[in-house]
Protein backbone atom coordinates (compact mmCIF):
# COMPACT_ATOMS: atom_id res chain seq x y z
CA UNK A 1 0.00 0.00 0.00
CA UNK A 2 1.14 3.48 -0.58
CA UNK A 3 2.28 5.53 2.08
CA UNK A 4 -0.39 7.36 2.92
CA UNK A 5 -3.23 7.74 5.92
CA UNK A 6 -4.89 4.79 6.64
CA UNK A 7 -9.17 4.85 6.79
CA UNK A 8 -11.06 2.15 8.32
CA UNK A 9 -14.89 2.27 8.63
CA UNK A 10 -17.36 -0.18 8.75
CA UNK A 11 -21.41 -0.57 8.68
CA UNK A 12 -24.00 -3.16 9.68
CA UNK A 13 -25.77 -5.40 7.14
CA UNK A 14 -29.42 -3.80 6.96
CA UNK A 15 -29.25 -5.03 3.00
CA UNK A 16 -30.88 -1.27 2.33
CA UNK A 17 -28.91 1.48 3.57
CA UNK A 18 -31.12 4.63 5.30
CA UNK A 19 -30.34 8.53 3.53
CA UNK A 20 -28.33 8.24 7.17
CA UNK A 21 -25.79 5.83 6.55
CA UNK A 22 -25.38 7.28 3.17
CA UNK A 23 -25.40 11.18 3.86
CA UNK A 24 -23.22 10.70 7.35
CA UNK A 25 -21.00 8.32 6.03
CA UNK A 26 -20.86 6.27 2.90
CA UNK A 27 -21.34 9.02 0.22
CA UNK A 28 -18.00 9.98 1.44
CA UNK A 29 -16.70 6.44 0.90
CA UNK A 30 -15.85 6.78 -2.63
CA UNK A 31 -13.88 10.18 -2.87
CA UNK A 32 -11.73 9.32 0.24
CA UNK A 33 -10.58 6.88 -2.09
CA UNK A 34 -8.08 9.21 -4.09
CA UNK A 35 -6.79 10.57 -0.87
CA UNK A 36 -6.37 7.95 1.56
CA UNK A 37 -5.75 4.04 1.44
CA UNK A 38 -8.94 2.67 2.17
CA UNK A 39 -10.43 -0.39 4.05
CA UNK A 40 -13.96 -0.69 4.38
CA UNK A 41 -16.15 -3.67 6.04
CA UNK A 42 -19.71 -5.15 6.37
CA UNK A 43 -20.29 -6.02 10.14
CA UNK A 44 -22.43 -8.95 9.88
CA UNK A 45 -20.51 -10.11 13.50
CA UNK A 46 -21.64 -7.16 15.03
CA UNK A 47 -25.39 -7.50 13.49
CA UNK A 48 -25.91 -10.86 15.51
CA UNK A 49 -25.86 -9.09 18.56
CA UNK A 50 -29.33 -8.63 18.06
CA UNK A 51 -31.85 -11.54 16.90
CA UNK A 52 -31.37 -12.12 13.20
CA UNK A 53 -32.91 -14.41 10.31
CA UNK A 54 -29.78 -16.04 9.06
CA UNK A 55 -30.79 -16.49 5.57
CA UNK A 56 -31.90 -12.63 6.05
CA UNK A 57 -28.65 -11.72 7.40
CA UNK A 58 -26.73 -13.53 4.88
CA UNK A 59 -28.89 -11.97 2.20
CA UNK A 60 -28.63 -8.64 3.73
CA UNK A 61 -24.94 -9.07 4.09
CA UNK A 62 -24.08 -10.03 0.47
CA UNK A 63 -26.91 -6.75 -0.51
CA UNK A 64 -24.94 -4.37 1.83
CA UNK A 65 -21.41 -5.49 0.14
CA UNK A 66 -23.21 -4.81 -3.61
CA UNK A 67 -24.21 -1.51 -2.35
CA UNK A 68 -21.26 -0.19 -1.20
CA UNK A 69 -19.71 -0.81 -4.49
CA UNK A 70 -22.97 0.81 -6.02
CA UNK A 71 -21.80 3.78 -3.59
CA UNK A 72 -19.20 4.18 -5.28
CA UNK A 73 -16.49 1.73 -3.44
CA UNK A 74 -13.64 0.35 -5.91
CA UNK A 75 -12.52 -2.87 -4.78
CA UNK A 76 -9.62 -2.05 -6.87
CA UNK A 77 -8.98 1.04 -5.00
CA UNK A 78 -9.95 -0.10 -1.15
CA UNK A 79 -10.31 -3.42 0.95
CA UNK A 80 -13.65 -3.97 0.55
CA UNK A 81 -14.85 -7.13 3.18
CA UNK A 82 -16.93 -9.25 5.10
CA UNK A 83 -16.26 -8.79 8.69
CA UNK A 84 -16.37 -12.62 9.73
CA UNK A 85 -14.25 -13.16 6.98
CA UNK A 86 -11.51 -12.54 8.84
CA UNK A 87 -10.74 -13.72 11.89
CA UNK A 88 -8.09 -10.97 13.10
CA UNK A 89 -11.17 -9.14 14.39
CA UNK A 90 -12.27 -11.69 16.17
CA UNK A 91 -9.03 -12.51 17.74
CA UNK A 92 -8.08 -8.98 18.81
CA UNK A 93 -11.39 -8.73 20.39
CA UNK A 94 -10.99 -10.85 22.83
CA UNK A 95 -7.19 -9.25 23.96
CA UNK A 96 -9.12 -5.75 23.96
CA UNK A 97 -12.13 -6.62 26.11
CA UNK A 98 -9.36 -8.33 28.07
CA UNK A 99 -8.17 -4.77 28.37
CA UNK A 100 -11.70 -2.65 28.32
CA UNK A 101 -13.78 -1.83 32.02
CA UNK A 102 -17.36 -2.75 32.64
CA UNK A 103 -17.61 0.24 33.54
CA UNK A 104 -16.84 1.88 30.26
CA UNK A 105 -18.97 -0.52 28.20
CA UNK A 106 -22.03 0.07 30.63
CA UNK A 107 -21.96 4.07 30.14
CA UNK A 108 -22.14 3.73 26.28
CA UNK A 109 -25.83 5.24 25.29
CA UNK A 110 -26.16 2.58 22.56
CA UNK A 111 -25.89 -0.08 24.99
CA UNK A 112 -28.63 1.64 26.99
CA UNK A 113 -30.70 2.42 23.86
CA UNK A 114 -30.71 -0.94 22.63
CA UNK A 115 -30.78 -3.26 25.36
CA UNK A 116 -34.35 -1.16 26.39
CA UNK A 117 -35.41 -1.80 22.89
CA UNK A 118 -34.74 -6.15 23.58
CA UNK A 119 -34.96 -6.28 27.37
CA UNK A 120 -35.26 -9.99 26.54
CA UNK A 121 -32.00 -10.30 24.86
CA UNK A 122 -29.27 -8.36 26.47
CA UNK A 123 -26.33 -10.52 25.75
CA UNK A 124 -22.83 -10.60 26.27
CA UNK A 125 -22.02 -9.82 22.73
CA UNK A 126 -24.29 -6.36 22.81
CA UNK A 127 -22.45 -5.77 25.69
CA UNK A 128 -18.95 -6.06 24.26
CA UNK A 129 -19.91 -4.47 20.89
CA UNK A 130 -17.77 -1.28 21.48
CA UNK A 131 -14.46 -3.52 21.93
CA UNK A 132 -15.02 -5.47 18.52
CA UNK A 133 -15.53 -2.35 16.67
CA UNK A 134 -12.09 -0.88 18.01
CA UNK A 135 -10.92 -4.62 16.86
CA UNK A 136 -12.11 -3.82 13.86
CA UNK A 137 -10.00 -0.30 13.81
CA UNK A 138 -6.64 -1.26 15.78
CA UNK A 139 -6.09 -4.24 13.61
CA UNK A 140 -5.17 -2.21 10.83
CA UNK A 141 -3.77 0.75 12.86
CA UNK A 142 -6.35 3.05 10.94
CA UNK A 143 -5.47 6.37 11.40
CA UNK A 144 -9.05 8.37 10.43
CA UNK A 145 -12.71 6.42 10.83
CA UNK A 146 -15.12 8.62 9.00
CA UNK A 147 -18.70 8.29 10.79
CA UNK A 148 -21.62 9.95 11.58
CA UNK A 149 -21.91 11.19 15.65
CA UNK A 150 -23.90 8.31 16.57
CA UNK A 151 -20.14 5.89 16.43
CA UNK A 152 -18.42 9.33 18.38
CA UNK A 153 -18.14 7.72 21.74
CA UNK A 154 -17.73 4.26 20.58
CA UNK A 155 -14.46 5.63 18.65
CA UNK A 156 -13.86 7.79 21.81
CA UNK A 157 -13.21 4.20 23.71
CA UNK A 158 -11.64 2.87 20.97
CA UNK A 159 -8.84 5.48 21.46
CA UNK A 160 -8.66 4.68 25.28
CA UNK A 161 -8.24 1.03 24.87
CA UNK A 162 -5.25 1.63 22.57
CA UNK A 163 -4.17 4.20 24.99
CA UNK A 164 -4.35 1.43 27.51
CA UNK A 165 -2.73 -1.00 25.37
CA UNK A 166 0.28 1.00 24.51
CA UNK A 167 0.53 2.25 28.44
CA UNK A 168 0.64 -1.55 29.78
CA UNK A 169 2.60 -3.24 26.54
CA UNK A 170 4.61 -0.35 24.63
CA UNK A 171 3.77 2.03 22.89
CA UNK A 172 2.13 -0.17 19.65
CA UNK A 173 -1.34 1.44 18.31
CA UNK A 174 -2.41 4.48 16.68
CA UNK A 175 -5.03 6.51 18.53
CA UNK A 176 -7.60 6.52 15.40
CA UNK A 177 -9.33 9.86 14.96
CA UNK A 178 -12.69 10.04 14.34
CA UNK A 179 -13.64 11.74 10.60
CA UNK A 180 -17.13 13.62 10.93
CA UNK A 181 -18.56 16.19 8.88
CA UNK A 182 -19.52 19.28 9.70
CA UNK A 183 -22.85 18.84 7.86
CA UNK A 184 -24.90 15.86 7.58
CA UNK A 185 -23.05 13.59 10.60
CA UNK A 186 -26.98 13.05 11.82
CA UNK A 187 -29.05 12.94 9.70
CA UNK A 188 -32.82 13.23 11.60
CA UNK A 189 -36.30 10.96 11.31
CA UNK A 190 -38.91 12.96 8.96
CA UNK A 191 -40.99 12.23 11.12
CA UNK A 192 -39.86 13.14 14.50
CA UNK A 193 -36.33 15.71 13.59
CA UNK A 194 -35.30 15.75 17.28
CA UNK A 195 -34.47 12.10 16.75
CA UNK A 196 -31.84 10.14 14.75
CA UNK A 197 -33.49 8.85 11.16
CA UNK A 198 -32.89 5.06 11.79
CA UNK A 199 -34.50 1.97 10.23
CA UNK A 200 -35.42 0.70 13.12
CA UNK A 201 -38.13 3.10 13.40
CA UNK A 202 -41.56 1.80 13.37
CA UNK A 203 -43.35 4.62 11.52
CA UNK A 204 -41.94 3.35 7.68
CA UNK A 205 -41.92 7.51 6.71
CA UNK A 206 -39.47 8.33 8.91
CA UNK A 207 -36.77 6.91 6.83
CA UNK A 208 -35.57 6.90 3.41
CA UNK A 209 -34.15 3.52 1.95
CA UNK A 210 -31.74 4.83 -0.51
CA UNK A 211 -32.90 1.91 -2.85
CA UNK A 212 -36.51 3.52 -2.32
CA UNK A 213 -38.40 4.61 -5.77
CA UNK A 214 -38.66 8.04 -6.95
CA UNK A 215 -42.01 8.14 -5.60
CA UNK A 216 -41.57 6.11 -2.21
CA UNK A 217 -39.36 8.93 -1.66
CA UNK A 218 -40.95 11.72 -2.81
CA UNK A 219 -44.18 10.67 -1.09
CA UNK A 220 -41.96 10.34 2.33
CA UNK A 221 -40.81 13.88 2.00
CA UNK A 222 -44.07 15.60 1.25
CA UNK A 223 -45.44 13.77 4.76
CA UNK A 224 -42.36 15.03 6.43
CA UNK A 225 -43.17 16.70 9.59
CA UNK A 226 -42.25 20.81 9.84
CA UNK A 227 -43.23 23.77 11.72
CA UNK A 228 -45.96 26.46 11.49
CA UNK A 229 -44.53 28.97 10.47
CA UNK A 230 -43.37 29.43 6.69
CA UNK A 231 -40.10 30.31 6.14
CA UNK A 232 -37.49 28.33 4.67
CA UNK A 233 -34.47 29.16 6.89
CA UNK A 234 -31.91 27.31 9.06
CA UNK A 235 -32.72 28.73 12.31
CA UNK A 236 -32.87 27.00 16.13
CA UNK A 237 -36.37 25.43 16.95
CA UNK A 238 -37.34 24.41 13.23
CA UNK A 239 -35.91 21.12 13.61
CA UNK A 240 -38.23 19.38 10.62
CA UNK A 241 -36.57 22.73 7.97
CA UNK A 242 -33.03 22.25 9.49
CA UNK A 243 -32.92 18.85 8.41
CA UNK A 244 -34.36 19.33 5.43
CA UNK A 245 -31.90 22.07 4.16
CA UNK A 246 -29.20 19.68 5.62
CA UNK A 247 -30.15 16.98 3.28
CA UNK A 248 -30.36 19.39 0.20
CA UNK A 249 -27.27 21.47 1.21
CA UNK A 250 -25.14 17.55 1.21
CA UNK A 251 -27.07 16.26 -2.34
CA UNK A 252 -27.11 19.39 -4.14
CA UNK A 253 -23.56 21.30 -2.88
CA UNK A 254 -25.75 24.62 -1.85
CA UNK A 255 -25.08 26.10 0.64
CA UNK A 256 -27.43 27.39 3.28
CA UNK A 257 -27.87 31.03 2.27
CA UNK A 258 -28.01 29.62 -1.16
CA UNK A 259 -30.97 27.23 0.18
CA UNK A 260 -32.94 30.53 1.13
CA UNK A 261 -33.08 32.77 -1.49
CA UNK A 262 -33.83 29.83 -3.96
CA UNK A 263 -36.81 29.46 -1.76
CA UNK A 264 -38.13 32.92 -0.52
CA UNK A 265 -41.22 33.85 -0.33
CA UNK A 266 -41.89 29.75 -1.66
CA UNK A 267 -43.91 27.44 0.54
CA UNK A 268 -42.90 24.35 2.23
CA UNK A 269 -44.96 22.24 -0.50
CA UNK A 270 -42.40 23.47 -3.00
CA UNK A 271 -39.45 22.61 -0.45
CA UNK A 272 -40.47 19.32 0.54
CA UNK A 273 -40.78 18.27 -3.38
CA UNK A 274 -37.59 20.11 -4.40
CA UNK A 275 -35.80 18.34 -1.74
CA UNK A 276 -37.72 14.68 -2.21
CA UNK A 277 -36.50 15.15 -5.99
CA UNK A 278 -32.71 16.29 -5.65
CA UNK A 279 -32.24 12.95 -3.31
CA UNK A 280 -34.12 10.62 -5.75
CA UNK A 281 -32.58 10.97 -8.61
CA UNK A 282 -29.29 11.54 -6.81
CA UNK A 283 -29.89 7.89 -5.69
CA UNK A 284 -31.33 6.33 -9.42
CA UNK A 285 -27.80 5.79 -10.54
CA UNK A 286 -27.22 3.88 -7.22
CA UNK A 287 -30.49 1.58 -7.70
CA UNK A 288 -29.06 1.14 -11.39
CA UNK A 289 -25.49 -0.09 -10.21
CA UNK A 290 -26.83 -2.05 -7.20
CA UNK A 291 -29.34 -4.07 -9.68
CA UNK A 292 -26.38 -4.65 -12.15
CA UNK A 293 -23.79 -5.70 -9.55
CA UNK A 294 -26.46 -7.96 -7.89
CA UNK A 295 -26.96 -9.89 -10.46
CA UNK A 296 -23.24 -10.49 -10.98
CA UNK A 297 -22.83 -12.89 -7.88
CA UNK A 298 -19.64 -14.81 -9.03
CA UNK A 299 -17.67 -11.15 -9.59
CA UNK A 300 -19.41 -10.25 -6.07
CA UNK A 301 -17.92 -13.41 -4.87
CA UNK A 302 -14.44 -12.73 -6.11
CA UNK A 303 -14.23 -9.44 -4.70
CA UNK A 304 -15.14 -10.58 -1.37
CA UNK A 305 -12.92 -13.29 -1.56
CA UNK A 306 -10.02 -10.81 -2.18
CA UNK A 307 -11.05 -8.51 -0.13
CA UNK A 308 -10.59 -10.88 3.09
CA UNK A 309 -7.36 -12.38 1.76
CA UNK A 310 -5.89 -8.17 1.71
CA UNK A 311 -7.48 -7.61 4.77
CA UNK A 312 -6.54 -11.04 6.77
CA UNK A 313 -2.56 -10.47 5.42
CA UNK A 314 -2.42 -7.07 6.47
CA UNK A 315 -4.23 -7.25 10.02
CA UNK A 316 -2.47 -10.74 10.70
CA UNK A 317 0.57 -8.68 10.10
CA UNK A 318 -0.66 -6.26 13.61
CA UNK A 319 -2.52 -9.06 15.56
CA UNK A 320 0.35 -11.70 15.65
CA UNK A 321 2.60 -8.54 17.20
CA UNK A 322 0.04 -8.05 19.98
CA UNK A 323 0.15 -11.53 20.50
CA UNK A 324 3.48 -11.14 21.13
CA UNK A 325 3.29 -8.38 23.45
CA UNK A 326 0.73 -9.82 25.41
CA UNK A 327 2.97 -12.96 26.24
CA UNK A 328 1.24 -15.33 23.88
CA UNK A 329 4.11 -18.05 22.87
CA UNK A 330 4.49 -18.16 18.84
CA UNK A 331 2.79 -21.03 17.53
CA UNK A 332 5.78 -21.87 14.96
P1 LIG B 1 -24.19 1.69 11.43
O1 LIG B 1 -24.26 0.48 10.57
O2 LIG B 1 -25.28 1.91 12.42
O3 LIG B 1 -24.08 2.99 10.54
C1 LIG B 1 -23.14 3.10 9.48
C2 LIG B 1 -22.67 4.53 9.39
O4 LIG B 1 -23.78 5.41 9.17
C3 LIG B 1 -23.76 6.46 10.13
N1 LIG B 1 -25.17 6.85 10.41
C4 LIG B 1 -25.63 8.09 10.31
N2 LIG B 1 -25.03 9.25 9.97
C5 LIG B 1 -25.80 10.36 9.94
N3 LIG B 1 -27.13 10.37 10.26
C6 LIG B 1 -27.77 9.24 10.61
N4 LIG B 1 -29.07 9.25 10.89
C7 LIG B 1 -27.01 8.03 10.65
N5 LIG B 1 -27.32 6.74 10.95
C8 LIG B 1 -26.16 6.04 10.81
C9 LIG B 1 -23.08 5.86 11.34
O5 LIG B 1 -22.55 6.85 12.18
C10 LIG B 1 -22.02 5.01 10.70
O6 LIG B 1 -20.88 5.79 10.38
N6 LIG B 1 -20.87 0.33 14.89
C11 LIG B 1 -21.01 0.83 13.54
C12 LIG B 1 -20.36 -0.03 12.49
C13 LIG B 1 -18.93 -0.34 12.76
C14 LIG B 1 -17.83 0.53 12.55
C15 LIG B 1 -16.69 -0.21 12.89
C16 LIG B 1 -17.74 1.85 12.13
C17 LIG B 1 -18.42 -1.52 13.19
N7 LIG B 1 -17.08 -1.45 13.28
C18 LIG B 1 -15.40 0.37 12.84
C19 LIG B 1 -16.45 2.42 12.06
C20 LIG B 1 -15.32 1.68 12.40
C21 LIG B 1 -22.48 0.92 13.21
O7 LIG B 1 -23.29 0.21 13.76
O8 LIG B 1 -22.77 1.76 12.17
Amino acid sequence: MEDKKLIFSGIQPTGTFTLGNYIGAVRNWGPLQDQYNCIYCVVDMHAITVRQDPVKLRQNTMNSYALLMACGVDPEKSILFIQSHVKTHAELNWILCCNTQFGELSRMTQFKDKSQRHPDDVNAGLFTYPSLMAADILAYNADLVPVGIDQKQHLELARNIAQRFNQRYGDFFTLPEPYIQEIGAKVMSLQEPTKKMSKSDENPNACILILDDKDTIIRKFKRAVTDSDAEICYREGKDGINNLMTIYSTITGKDFAAIESEFAGKGYGDFKLAVGEAVADHLEPVRTEFARLSADKEYLKKCYTEGAEKALRYSQRIVSKVYRKVGFVDRT
